[in-house]
């Protein structure tokens, strides 16, 4: 008879991120700031990370638990530096870090894009998430966890998101790549992919009856997104449950990719 597999005498809790050391970008509004919402009431330590000081602190401000504010631009290899050193000094260390940053203008087409609106959304969405996967990289001691945020929209593209569509196509071959060249430090590298959310940022295509029509045809569920959709997939990712989860994408989408 075939030897039985052990029972281990407890599972790591799916989502447990108590006490986690948790680096966000784009945290002060949206998404980034919903994910730091779910992450501190979950009783992480969190900073928060986004250009504007003013916005990352009032952000902070809302949160139950332990908040670092570090404004700078995820652009910025020095900053990014700068981030990691500061997380590790006032809580000597970082378990996970979620580069979330992103940036989505719309243009007409090739000719109407300017090649500097084509650089700064490759800057920002995939150059961004690699200098913050450099820095997080660098002070992750004994495994970690790098999150990037991808989109629905790196997979199916829309008219007029060309820049957008490959950055975030991008960061799923940077993540697979980093996957293997961090497995033997312990640290994975995954991408949560959102399809379409009911949000504020959300309100100017969920008003275009064209386009929310899209939406909804093309969504399995047949619905958009709550804001209590999305941060589960990140706290999987995040905590101790998913350490041979790595090199994958997690769309978050009611099934827009199967319709
Ligand atoms: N909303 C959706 O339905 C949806 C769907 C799929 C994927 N996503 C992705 O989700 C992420 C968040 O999007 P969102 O919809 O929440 O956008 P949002 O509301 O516009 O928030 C973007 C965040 O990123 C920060 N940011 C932008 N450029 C930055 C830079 N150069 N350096 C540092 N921080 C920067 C912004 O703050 P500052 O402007 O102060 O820097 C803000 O905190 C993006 O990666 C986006 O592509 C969103």
């Amino acid at each position: 008879m075939a030897e039985e597999i052990e029972v281990p005498h407890s599972f790591p809790a799916a989502g447990d991120v108590e006490g986690k050391r948790v680096v966000i970008t784009g945290a002060s509004r949206g998404l980034g700031r919903l994910l730091a919402h779910a992450f501190s009431d979950a009783g992480a330590l969190v900073a928060l990370v986004a250009r504007s000081a003013e916005d990352v602190t009032s952000a902070a401000g809302g949160l139950p638990g332990p908040t670092l504010s570090l404004s700078g631009d995820v652009t910025d290899a020095d900053f990014n530096e700068a981030v990691a050193d500061a997380t590790v000094s006032a809580w000597g260390g970082v378990d996970v870090w979620i580069c979330n940053a992103g940036v989505s203008p719309i243009v007409a087409g090739p000719v109407h894009t300017d090649p500097t609106v084509w650089r700064h959304v490759i800057d920002v969405n995939l150059t961004g998430a690699f200098l913050g996967a450099r820095a997080a990289a660098r002070v992750m001691r004994g495994g970690g966890r790098l999150i990037f945020t991808g989109s629905v929209l790196g997979e199916r593209p829309r008219k007029g998101l060309s820049a957008y569509s490959a950055s975030k196509a991008g960061l799923v071959g940077m993540a697979k790549s980093l996957a293997l060249d961090l497995a033997a430090s312990g640290v994975t590298v995954n991408v949560v992919a959102p399809g379409w959310f009911d949000s504020p940022l959300a309100e100017m295509w969920k008003n275009d009856p064209g386009l929310s029509a899209s939406v909804l045809g093309h969504t399995a569920q047949q619905r958009w997104g709550a804001p209590t959709d999305l941060a589960g997939a990140y706290q999987f990712l995040a905590s101790d449950a998913s350490a041979f989860v790595t090199g994958a994408v997690l769309s978050v989408d009611g099934g827009y990719l199967l319709v």
